[in-house]
């Protein structure tokens, strides 16, 4: 590729993208096609190291079971930036209809992470080219098990964030509510923190003809459920979003028996740390005040998930930059979600940001998780110049 030797860095960019982006849409309609589960990416791990191994790029397999990470070192010292990607699958059946679609039943790319995976090695053999004008390291991370299973804490615990130590992280997701080659960014807060919380709602069972000798657990677990509406309406600030959602309720097994125990199970997503610890205390106390009104014993299981993703200005401000500085005025600023997200993992120990890239096609209103999820495959290229052009300005390559 060492024809390309244009000055300024937008059309080094711009070319090299163009010359790899019909392989990049092979690499990702395989992906596609042989999507895989949280911690089972063997398949797709074995492509990526396989690709970065025909570039030349130093990697290592088997961090966070089957993550991968890769290492390009630009011509001078400087900062270690991550660049991220997810790339496991959901479970869920295919419908999209499309000759590339799944070939497992019951597993989808319904979320994008093929397209984050393709995108991030369309940045790896971009910057691998562009390697000797940056001031600093490029550490490519290809992360397992986003969904739910906890990829980038098994990361972590696998050393991602040392040797080199990463200074500064950046991410990036596809988005179907916004048009291919659009892109969003959040200042501050911009992903939930998620918990969840299990409540064991413990009665004394008996015949449904004679209540007064039982103490009901469906009853109380009904009132629990309703005063739990009040933690959001009533305590939480108002200026700091919330969500606590009850997502089942169990017990009891037939008509004419008031059963010993209800189970009742829900999660939080808060955007602030202020309003976590108010939700959580919240609904310790409410689950504990049910002693005295309807003398059920409640047990409450809080357990802190991932925290909320934070947007720091450090890493945000010279990536919108560089979106401009790629292809003009073309990122605007979205609103905060209460989704998750496991990159907050790494950008709560260094300075971290998410960028959003648009991938609806025209006249489809796609959303992730959905069986039929098209993304314009477009949104791979508009994604490598936009991370690359990034990765070019905060190691200080724009010469
Ligand atoms: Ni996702």
């Amino acid at each position: 590729m060492s024809a390309i030797r244009a000055n300024d860095p937008a059309t080094t960019i711009r070319a090299l993208t163009d010359r790899i982006e019909s392989s990049l849409i092979e690499i990702r309609r395989d992906l596609h096609a042989h999507p895989e589960l949280g911690f089972q990416e063997v398949r797709t791990a074995g492509v990526v190291a396989r690709e970065l191994q025909r570039l030349g790029i130093p990697h290592e397999t088997g961090i966070g079971k089957t993550g991968v990470v890769g290492l390009i070192e630009g011509g001078r010292p400087g900062p270690v930036l991550a660049i991220r990607a997810d790339m496991d699958a959901l479970p869920i059946q295919e419908e999209s209809g499309l000759p590339f679609a799944s070939t497992l039943p019951g597993q989808m790319h319904a979320c994008g992470h093929d397209i984050h995976t393709t995108t991030l090695l369309g940045v790896a053999a971009v910057l691998r080219e562009m390697a000797p004008q940056l001031a600093g390291t490029v550490k490519l991370v290809f992360q397992p098990a986003e969904e739910g299973l906890g990829g980038m804490q098994a990361m972590i615990d696998d050393g991602v964030m040392d040797d080199p130590k990463i200074d500064l992280a950046l991410g990036f997701h596809n988005h179907p509510d916004m048009p291919v080659g659009r892109f969003a960014y959040v200042r501050g807060p911009t992903l939930a923190a998620s918990d969840r919380f299990d409540i064991v709602v413990r009665g004394k069972s008996g015949h449904a003809a004679y209540p007064h000798t039982t103490i009901d657990p469906v009853v109380a677990a009904a009132m629990l459920v309703t005063q739990l509406q009040t933690v959001v309406t009533r305590e939480v600030p108002p200026t700091q979003p919330a969500v606590v959602t009850v997502g089942a309720i169990q017990g009891g097994t037939t008509y004419n028996i008031i059963p010993d125990t209800c189970l009742i199970k829900g999660t939080v997503r808060t955007l602030h740390a202020q309003a976590r610890d108010i939700a959580e205390a919240a609904i310790r106390r409410l689950a504990e005040g049910m002693l005295h009104g309807m003398r059920v014993q409640c047990d409450v299981s809080y357990r802190r998930g991932t925290p909320s993703l934070v947007n720091d200005s450090r890493v945000l401000d010279p990536t919108v930059a560089a979106v401009r500085a790629q292809f003009g005025d073309v990122i605007t600023e979205g609103e905060a979600s209460l989704g998750g997200e496991d990159f907050a993992l790494m950008a709560d120990r260094v300075p971290g940001f998410q960028l959003r890239v648009g991938s609806s096609q025209p006249g489809r209103e796609d959303r992730l998780h959905n069986s039929a999820y098209q993304p314009d495959e477009r949104c791979i290229g508009f994604g490598v110049q936009a991370l690359s052009r990034a990765a070019v300005e905060m190691l200080g390559g724009a010469v």
